[in-house]
Order: structure tokens, then C-alpha cells, then sequence
């Protein structure tokens, strides 16, 4: 669908109403989502699910970047950051169609005789746009991650080579590809998306950890703090 100049002014227009409403549009599109592709539980964050945190982080981006959709660089920070979680947790161009369908169902059904078939088309043309301009972002980043020296795409498994005690709460692993391949540098501040699957726990969990320690080696080191009231782990 064409994202015409109609459309646009609808977008800019209705941007600010679902965007105040995007706390309960984002709990009735997990909602959905989850009912239509179980499977997305192992990929979002389930524990922040059961605590009904981030539930509106995803649907207020899109309301983010409807608002700016005439001037995308205004949000290209936000874009950039969002991108890279998505590469980070493995997000393909696939997928994108359906969160586009189960968002406009959960605006839909938020705010009832409000979305207008106006503007739930003007929408639907929106979550396209972005959504192409997340896929292009992350093909790019994902071709430039493979490409690197010591680079992969997807999952690669790694071994703890080193556990270190860092203080009562917080313990550092040193992490080695399994296949004894190179690894690709990192920059300050760069993250990785570590994979497991807990005994007794129905989903794979996935959390990012910064990598700490000095690029360059043949391995990885993350830091991980023990939270003891919610007893579960967190990124230091
Ligand atoms: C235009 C469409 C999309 C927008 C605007 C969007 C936006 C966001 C935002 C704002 C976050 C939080 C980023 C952060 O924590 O820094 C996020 C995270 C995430 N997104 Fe997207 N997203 C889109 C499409 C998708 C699609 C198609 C998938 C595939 C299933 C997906 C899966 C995820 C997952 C798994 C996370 C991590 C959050 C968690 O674990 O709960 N997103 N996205």
C-alpha cells in the first residue's frame, strides 16, 4: 500500500491519540500476538511480559516514527537502537507482516468506532513504510556483522572458558567459540544476545550483556549480576 499525502496527514494526525493510548494497545497486542504465534514467546522477553514491563516500548515506536514519518532523521537515534536489538535477537523480514497485522488488530480494538477504515489504512501504509526501512537497516547490519573478520550470522554456540567471582552478586563468564574460529572485535559499549534454554522453564530465554574486558582476544567476556528478590539475572 501507497503511503500517499493523504495518508501522511492522517498518520501525523492520529499519531498523538495512539500514542496516549499506547500502554493498553501494547498489552491487547502481545496478547495477540502470542495467540497467533506461540512460538514469539521464546523470542520477547517473557519475564518483562509477566511483569508487564516494555509492553508499550514497541507500539509507541511505531507512534514515534508515524509522527516523524516526513522526517525520519528526527527519530534516527531511536531507529538505529531498535535496529540493532532486532539484528541482536535474530528478527527476519518475515516476521514483520504479521506484527503489522496483530498492531493495527490491537488499535482496532483499543480504540474501538475511533479508527476510522481512514485511519487504519493511512496505518497499515505506515507500518509498511517503517517497516521496510527497519528490514533495509537490518539486512545492512546483518551483511556487515557476517562480513567482518570473525564475523557469523545467527547463533553460534560458545563455552564457558572462564568464571570469575567478581564481588557476592556479580560473576564474569569468559566465553569461547565452541568451533575455535575467530571472533569479530567489538566496540565499546557493543552488546551480545546470549541464548539458553533453562531446565524446567517452557521458553528459550534471551537477554543482551554488554561485553566488557578488551577487544581483540579469543573470547568474550560478560558480566552478570544475580538479582536477588526477583531471582533472576541482569545486564551489568
Ligand atoms: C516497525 C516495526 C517494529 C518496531 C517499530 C519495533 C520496535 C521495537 C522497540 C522500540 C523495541 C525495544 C528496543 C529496546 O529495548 O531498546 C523492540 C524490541 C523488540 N522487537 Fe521490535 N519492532 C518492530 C518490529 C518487530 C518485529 C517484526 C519483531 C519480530 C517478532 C520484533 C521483535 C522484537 C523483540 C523480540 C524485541 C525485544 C523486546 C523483548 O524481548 O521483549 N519487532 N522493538
Amino acid at each position: 500500500m501507497h503511503l500517499d499525502n493523504e495518508k501522511l496527514s492522517i498518520v501525523k494526525a492520529s499519531a498523538p491519540v495512539l500514542k496516549e493510548h499506547s500502554t493498553a494497545i501494547g498489552k491487547r497486542f502481545y496478547e495477540l500476538l502470542f495467540t497467533r504465534v506461540p512460538e514469539l514467546r521464546n523470542v520477547f522477553n517473557q519475564t518483562n511480559q509477566e511483569r508487564g514491563l516494555q509492553q508499550e516500548a514497541l507500539v509507541y515506536a511505531v507512534y514515534a516514527a508515524g509522527e516523524n514519518i516526513d522526517r525520519l532523521e528526527n527519530v534516527e537515534q531511536l531507529v538505529e537502537r531498535i535496529a540493532e536489538k532486532h539484528v541482536s535477537l535474530g528478527i527476519k523480514p518475515e516476521q514483520y507482516p504479521v506484527v503489522g497485522e496483530v498492531l493495527i488488530q490491537a488499535v482496532r480494538d483499543v480504540l474501538g468506532s475511533a479508527a476510522t477504515d481512514d485511519i487504519i489504512a493511512a496505518w497499515q501504509a505506515a507500518y509498511d513504510y517503517i517497516a521496510d526501512l527497519f528490514i533495509k537497516l537490518e539486512q545492512e547490519k546483518y551483511q556487515d556483522t557476517a562480513g567482518k573478520t570473525g564475523g557469523w550470522h545467527g547463533f553460534r554456540e560458545f563455552i564457558v572458558d572462564e568464571k570469575i567471582q567478581e564481588t557476592s552478586d556479580v560473576v564474569s563468564f569468559c566465553l569461547k567459540p565452541k568451533d575455535g574460529a575467530p571472533i569479530a572485535d567489538y566496540k565499546a559499549g557493543q552488546y551480545v544476545t546470549l541464548k539458553a534454554d533453562i531446565a524446567n522453564e517452557p521458553y528459550t530465554h534471551m537477554r543482551q550483556y554488554s561485553l566488557s574486558g578488551p577487544s581483540g582476544k579469543d573470547y568474550y567476556k560478560i558480566g552478570v549480576k544475580r538479582e536477588k528478590v526477583m531471582n533472576s539475572i541482569r545486564m551489568v
